[in-house]
């Protein structure tokens, strides 16, 4: 693309930005706290699915220093239902971290635990007006269509590896950070995997897939084999308390889970009745989970140790991870 493309490029892009932006909390009356916030919680989230989790979160903890200081309980507590547990915590050691020694730039905040390339350029370019260019899924779709892209891609990464050099050729240097909103504004309201709204497109002059009649074959990548997991789960009440375990994701017992019968464990028990069926997915892989009722041997396991009983009536004071969450409703409004 020639200079004279790429600057018509930027102003359709940044005008257009201006005139459709959505409203959202992040953007109102924004800082730096806020902007580190957002992008902890958009990663790998949409954007509907991230805003009340993010009011309710800025009601609790207004900046770094009441996150820093919070229990960890809490904060996954707030957490509850986003998913990618460590990314709660790895938002309050950021806190922490920054208060001692606040990042500056992009290199600065690559060396906090959770933050990669596209979080650290989202911050460094929202929130400190640095020319570096965020490379997510709908960038690399926009970027894929606007130069015609025909590789088959064999991975998300390797995608955002070859586009991320034409995204920083083209970054607006006076607005980077508007620049990267309105890239992935353009990609999740305009340039969409399905049903792309090419004529309100404000681009599609400059659009070569768009000229070539190609917009739904970019970006193309390789289809992964879906994998298949089966687990089993535990149901166990006794005196009106529920068996729940710590997850390994949580730490610190601040997020509980059904107890996982792996195979050396449900050796232990006799599984008395399938209770429920429960999917999920997790990238390629799809887990069936499978939830018991068990008859508990007389010599409890040593695993058993790192478990809680919890009373029922209280369950929903204590942090689940959302799948959990879900199949233990299912399972109380079940009569047995
Ligand atoms: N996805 C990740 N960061 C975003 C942002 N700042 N605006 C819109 N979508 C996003």
């Amino acid at each position: 693309m020639d200079a004279k493309t790429q600057a018509a490029f930027r102003k359709r892009l940044l005008r257009w930005f201006s005139q459709n932006a959505r409203i959202l909390p992040w953007r109102e009356e924004p800082s730096l706290y806020k902007t580190v916030v957002s992008e902890f919680m958009l990663q790998q989230t949409q954007v509907k699915t991230v805003i009340p989790y993010f009011n309710r979160w800025l009601e609790c903890f207004p900046d770094f220093e009441s996150l820093s200081i919070a229990d960890v309980r809490d904060v996954i507590k707030l957490w509850e239902g986003l998913g990618y547990y460590s990314r709660a915590k790895n938002l309050q050691l950021f806190a922490q971290k920054f208060i001692k020694n606040p990042a500056k730039n992009f290199l600065d905040l690559l060396k906090f635990k959770g933050v990669g390339a596209y979080t650290a350029a989202a911050i460094a370019s929202i929130a400190f007006h640095e020319n570096v260019a965020v490379v997510d899924g709908n960038v690399v779709r926009v970027l894929a269509r606007i130069f015609n892209l025909r590789t088959l891609f064999p991975s998300k990464d390797n995608a955002v590896k070859c586009v991320t050099p034409l995204a920083n050729e083209l970054i607006d240097a006076q607005h980077p950070g508007d620049f990267n909103e309105a890239m992935m504004e353009l990609g999740a309201l305009v340039c969409t995997k399905n049903n792309p709204k090419c004529e309100n497109c404000p681009l599609k002059d400059l659009c070569e897939a768009f000229q070539q009649g190609t917009v739904d074959k970019c970006p193309q990548f390789i289809q992964l084999e879906r994998k298949k997991c089966l687990k089993k789960r535990l149901w166990w009440i006794k005196e009106g308390c529920l068996l729940l375990e710590p997850s390994r994701i949580g730490g610190a017992n601040a997020l509980w889970e059904l107890p996982e019968l792996t195979p050396e464990r449900a050796a232990c028990f006799v599984l008395d009745k399938l209770l429920f069926v429960g999917k999920r997915s997790i990238g390629t892989t799809t887990f069936t989970e499978e939830i018991y009722a068990a008859s508990v041997p007389n010599t409890e396991p040593m695993w058993l140790k790192q478990c809680t009983y919890f009373p029922l009536k209280d369950v929903h004071k204590i942090s689940l991870s959302g799948p959990h969450k879900r199949w233990i409703q299912a399972l109380l409004k079940k009569s047995f």
